[in-house]
């Protein structure tokens, strides 16, 4: 096998998908530690030591001059290398975390055991199933009191359309959690506060028939817990390969998080099934990651807020071939050679500027603005990935200038930043209003600041009234015509130069549609 081929085949890039506070960040830490991200003394408690590595990471975006927040965590595991990209969840959550989820080659599902299926999870599954993502599933926070398990899964199945598979059942729950039964290999693993946190450290049992369960957790549980798995096994799917990897499967774990509980048996697992690099799309073919030559496109921009440093950086994921630092190679969309000297790549437990990175990885890209999201990288050849969209916004706001003489400069501005793709900007066709449209409202208050700082505008944003976006196509040249004569009021432009149909209500986009049978009404927009 080629170096790329077997590098390739141990990467596993994944990212978490979750509600806010189901414990995303806490996972997130566990998941470092088991990398060896963070050095640990003896039995460090978890999240002192998770404090202590966030500081440690800041340091390191200093040295480097940039913020790459944890926007991707590489580490090594049982001979794997994972990459872990962040998808920003509270506040900052916007078009960004969406676009994450089509560079990751899986993605995990974090749950919080008493909330069950949360809105924003509805929304980044139904991202995932754009490609069909594999995911995996972790139920969190098995400490508290929650929903019953069984009521859980069906809960999963049938508001995110997805088969459940168990792989580790719950002995009990909240003051009663034991620990918790691994139904492929048969193991218990005990709950012991303030352990488990490697397998060295956990009390482990073969099975459950071992006398030393029913003495740790008592009969009643005991029995409790068999006539559960009878339950569960009869009723539920077994893990089925095929079916994960097809996204129509979820293979669900428990534990808890904070605790340390459940992790290392989802981690292991994880290595072992979840993806790596496949085969992904262009306009021209299908590249496999195990090609020689170094192809990557750019899903995220991330401007830097220090005004020393004005410069962005963009965010490649390599899909197949060997990046080099120093490596000439040819930005598709320009037609230009890009020499990449000081590209960033993200290891965790490294903390050197790595010289290489392999199908899977991702690298940050220093540049002043020419490089945009869904630009493609090669060594030559002309092809351009596809799959890596512009998602309708879901909040709009109408800029308002205080000095109406700065009009081009806030044009310019708003042009700039959806370039970046964390807002987008429209021009009604029949106003000369400029409407900025987010999914995170804090992308408001960011666009409010850098036209201030970067192109010396003040502006606010005003409420308006759109309630969604869709990109409008139509193949029959006459009947967009006839549609953009009646809908004029409607419709306006992106920065792209794209007709888009601004609707004041859901119910006004709906027999917008209706009314116009020949014309497609697209949620995403592809940059390729
Ligand atoms: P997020 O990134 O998904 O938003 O969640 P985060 O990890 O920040 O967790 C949200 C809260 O849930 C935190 O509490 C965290 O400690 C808690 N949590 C995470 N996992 C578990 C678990 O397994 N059991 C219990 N009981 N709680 C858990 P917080 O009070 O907001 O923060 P902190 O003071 O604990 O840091």
């Amino acid at each position: 096998m080629s170096e790329v081929a077997s590098e390739a085949a141990r990467r596993r890039t994944f990212a978490i998908i979750s509600h806010p506070d189901a414990g995303k960040t806490t996972l997130t830490e566990k998941l470092l530690l088991f990398g060896g991200a963070i050095q640990m003394a003896g039995s460090v408690k978890g999240r002192k030591a998770a404090r202590h590595a966030t500081s440690d990471w800041m340091a390191l975006e200093k040295e480097r001059g940039i913020s790459v927040t944890s926007s991707v965590m590489q580490f090594p595991y049982e001979g794997r290398i994972v990459n872990l990209l962040d998808t920003p969840g509270h506040a900052d959550f916007g078009e960004d975390t969406y676009r994450v989820l089509t560079a990751v080659d899986s993605a995990l599902m974090v749950i919080d055991v008493a909330k069950g299926v949360e809105e924003r999870t509805i929304k980044l599954m139904e991202v995932c199933r754009l490609r069909d993502t594999p995911i995996m599933t972790f139920v969190n926070k098995l400490d508290r009191e929650g929903k019953d398990p069984i009521d859980l899964l069906d809960e999963i199945e049938s508001v995110l359309g997805i088969q459940c598979a168990p792989v580790t059942w719950p002995i009990g729950m909240g003051q009663r959690l034991k620990g918790v039964v691994h139904l492929v290999s048969g193991e218990v693993h005990l709950y012991e506060p303030g352990r488990n946190f490697t397998r060295q450290d956990s009390t482990i049992f073969p099975s459950l028939e071992d006398p030393g369960v029913a003495a740790a957790i008592g009969p009643q549980l005991l029995a409790e817990v068999r006539d559960q798995l009878e339950l569960v096994q009869g009723a539920s799917h077994p893990f089925d390969q095929t079916a994960y990897l097809a996204g129509k499967q979820s293979p669900v774990f428990f534990g808890s998080g904070v605790n340390n509980f459940g992790v290392q048996p989802l981690l292991d697992f994880f290595v072992e099934h979840a993806p790596a690099p496949r085969a992904r799309a262009t306009t021209t073919r299908d590249v496999a990651a195990s090609e020689n030559k170094l192809t990557g496109f750019v899903f995220k921009i991330q401007a830097n807020m220090d005004p020393m440093h004005r410069d962005r950086v963009a965010f490649m994921r390599v899909c197949s071939g060997k990046f080099s630092a120093g490596m000439k190679t040819f930005h598709v969309r320009t037609g230009k050679e890009v020499k990449l000297a000081n590209a960033l790549t993200f290891m965790a437990s490294d903390r050197e500027i790595a010289e290489s990175a392999f199908p899977g990885d991702v690298i940050g890209i220093h540049n002043h603005g020419t490089i945009s999201i869904g630009d493609t990288f090669s060594e030559g050849e002309v092809l351009s990935f596809t799959g890596i969209p512009s998602f309708a916004p879901e909040l709009f706001r109408r800029a308002r200038l205080r000095d109406p003489l700065k009009l081009k400069q806030l044009q310019k501005g708003l042009a700039q930043l959806s370039e970046e793709g964390a807002t987008q900007f429209f021009k009604p066709m029949m106003s000369n209003d400029l409407i900025l449209g987010a999914v995170g409202v804090l992308q408001f208050d960011v666009a409010a600041y850098r036209l201030k700082d970067e192109y010396g505008v003040e502006a606010s944003f005003e409420p308006v009234q759109v309630a969604t976006a869709r990109w409008i196509r139509c193949d029959d040249a006459k009947k967009l015509e006839e549609f953009r004569e009646k809908n004029a009021l409607n419709l306006s432009v992106d920065a792209s130069g794209a007709l888009v149909y601004l609707a004041p209500t859901r119910v006004n986009l709906q027999l917008a549609q209706e009314r116009a049978p020949a014309v497609e009404f697209l949620a995403t927009r592809e940059h390729a």
